[in-house]
């Protein structure tokens, strides 16, 4: 069990430090638990649907596809086969790896499509409408997927899905909310609005039923044709036709040339664990690591879960580690990414020298040469009988994407073009501010955050984890994993902690509300931080820690194992073992 300085109080209660502590008692619900498999989704139905498959004997790659399809039914905000994302595996021979299935730019996209003759940004061009709509991965990723790694008929995986789809779903609380929260959008293009607002322009709300038929056709086609249904189909002519129309640049050939990509995950070790994640085309690994080997430098567990020390050199990696993410990384087909170097830990020894003890660091100060001055993703987990784990973040980018439906498909289009770089200097969505590395080309693929992650410990899976929240998902992965290696938290109290993010530029700590005390706001105040304490997007991360639900309990022996954990701020969300 970590040293943290709650224990240590606990021996000495006459032990006083410079700085008062703070202890954060994240109070949480019991997490989930399972013996047999465990699945984590933002929405009960696909959990469930997940669970099924588990059961009749399908491994957590089979039932990471059935999910994949399911949300794209009963979570169609941010679930999709419009979009795309990225799946890391490790089945339990220890073998591992990372399927890309994120969206590419069209054939005819160029580096200045959302500038105006001036130069400037068109306001909304890269969300709003076709033109914002990357060439879609996830019919794509979920097939290879299957095919390479799975043990059930493509058939029998979707059937659930396209049931949900036919017979329909109704809705509770949390599904109502980000249906209400979309209707504006939604209501601009009558294909989407059609399918997703009642005939009197309101969205369907608790207790009614969500039925698209379209989606089910379309979902139907794919499960009797496999991805060419979709790729090169009457999906993709249909898709094609609605772009031409309204303004977009999507054509045959982007569809026809779509590849998904297997890559090796990024790993890197944290204080004896192992750390399996996203790399480029997402930051996401990269970056985590690189602020996790920062902090390895430093004795989190003493200095406490939500001090103004800890929260000094957590904000100082970050900003160090968001510098690189912003002007090195993008896609490695046209990027020569300096992974090793980032990975180094000499590198890391380099940041830590650069930290001020005392003083809050300056993010203009770090400006790389020739650089210019909600939302919805979803995260799953899932890992199987066998020890089998697959975490899966896919995407439209911005909730239900660009708002576009093509007539006749009921698929909605992703606005995933927004992550590249419209202009160095100019922050994007998640107010990202980037550079030429990640500058729109033909076919690239634009630099994501996403951060599926796998975590071992002595060769076993330890901790499958990972979140939407655009440019936090790396930082809310890497909390979670903080809380419970360092600050012993268990897997839920890790998720549903309060969290800080810091992301370079703006130079400013973004604080969950109530998520610091007032004493510590005060102490990093002092110490020359900006805070933003107004309420924001922290994402929903879905974890499972194995063996115990936390590192105590998997010490002492005893705990259940598998332990599953939803975050609470996911209102329709569900972990469910078994
Ligand atoms: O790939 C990325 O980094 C973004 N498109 C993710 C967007 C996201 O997480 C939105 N959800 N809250």
């Amino acid at each position: 069990m970590p040293l943290t300085r709650r224990t240590l109080i606990a021996v000495s209660l006459s032990l006083t430090f410079a700085f008062t502590p703070t202890i954060v008692f994240a109070a949480s619900p019991t997490p989930a638990k399972g013996e047999h498999g465990m699945v984590v989704t933002a929405q009960h139905l696909a959990t469930e649907v997940g669970v099924d498959v588990l059961k009749k004997g399908g491994n957590a790659v089979d039932a990471a596809v059935a999910v994949g399809y399911a949300l794209a039914v009963v979570y169609p905000n941010a679930g999709n086969i419009g979009g795309g994302g990225f799946m890391t595996v490790r089945m339990k021979d220890g073998r591992t790896t990372f399927l890309d299935f994120r969206e590419r730019a069209p054939l005819a996209a160029t580096k200045t499509m959302y500038l105006d003759k001036d130069g400037k940004p068109i306001k909304g061009a890269s969300l709003d409408g076709y033109l914002a709509v990357g060439v879609p991965g996830s019919v794509a990723g979920f097939e290879m997927a299957r095919e390479k790694f799975g043990t059930l008929p493509r058939q029998e995986l979707m059937a659930p899905a396209i049931a949900y789809a036919k017979d329909g779903f109704v809705l509770n609380q949390g599904d109502a909310a980000s249906f209400a929260g979309g209707a504006e959008r939604l209501a601009k293009d009558p294909a989407a609005a059609a399918i997703f607002l009642k005939k009197d322009g309101k969205p369907y709300g608790i207790g009614e039923k969500l039925v698209q038929p379209d989606l089910a056709a379309s979902l139907s086609a794919i499960s009797d044709k496999g991805p060419d249904a979709f790729y090169n189909g009457a999906i993709a002519d249909e898709i094609v036709k609605a772009s031409g129309a309204k303004g977009g640049i999507l054509a045959k050939p982007d569809f026809e040339q779509y590849a998904v990509r297997e890559l090796k995950p990024v790993t890197c070790s944290y204080r004896g664990y192992e750390i399996i994640s996203s790399p480029p085309p997402s930051s996401g690994g990269v970056i985590i690591c690189e602020i996790l080997n920062v902090l390895e430098g430093y004795p989190l567990s003493y200095l406490g879960a939500g001090s103004a020390e800890t929260v000094h050199v957590m904000v100082e990696a970050m900003r160090h580690a968001y510098v690189d993410r912003n002007s090195a990384l993008g896609d490695p087909d046209f990027v020569d990414n300096p992974v090793s170097r980032l990975l180094d830990k000499a590198y890391a020894k380099d940041i830590r020298d650069k930290i001020d003890p005392f003083r809050a660091g300056v993010s203009k100060e770090l400006m790389p040469k020739g650089f210019g001055e909600s939302k919805e993703t979803t995260h799953y987990s899932i890992i199987d009988k066998d020890g089998n784990a697959v975490a899966v973040t896919y995407t439209l980018n911005g909730s239900f994407g660009a708002g576009v439906v093509a007539d006749g498909t009921g698929i909605l289009l992703n606005n995933e073009m927004d992550d590249f770089t419209q202009k160095p200097g100019v922050p994007n969505l998640y107010g990202l501010v980037q550079g030429e590395a990640n500058a729109i080309q033909p076919k690239k693929t634009p630099l994501s955050s996403m951060s599926p992650t796998i975590v071992t410990k002595d060769g076993k899976p330890f901790m499958v984890i990972g979140s939407p929240g655009g440019s936090r998902i790396i930082t809310i992965t890497l909390e979670v994993i903080v809380n419970v290696i360092d600050h012993g938290m268990d897997i839920q109290q890790a998720i549903d902690a309060p969290r800080i993010h810091h992301q370079w530029l703006p130079d400013t700590v973004y604080v969950e509300p109530f998520g610091l005390s007032p004493d510590t706001e005060k102490l990093l105040a002092g110490m020359g931080y900006h805070l933003d304490l107004s309420d924001q997007i922290w994402g929903q991360a879905a974890g499972i820690l194995v063996g115990g639900k936390s590192l105590a309990q998997i010490e002492k022996g005893g705990g259940a194992r598998y332990n599953g954990a939803i975050d609470s701020r996911a209102a329709a969300g569900e972990a469910l073992g078994y």
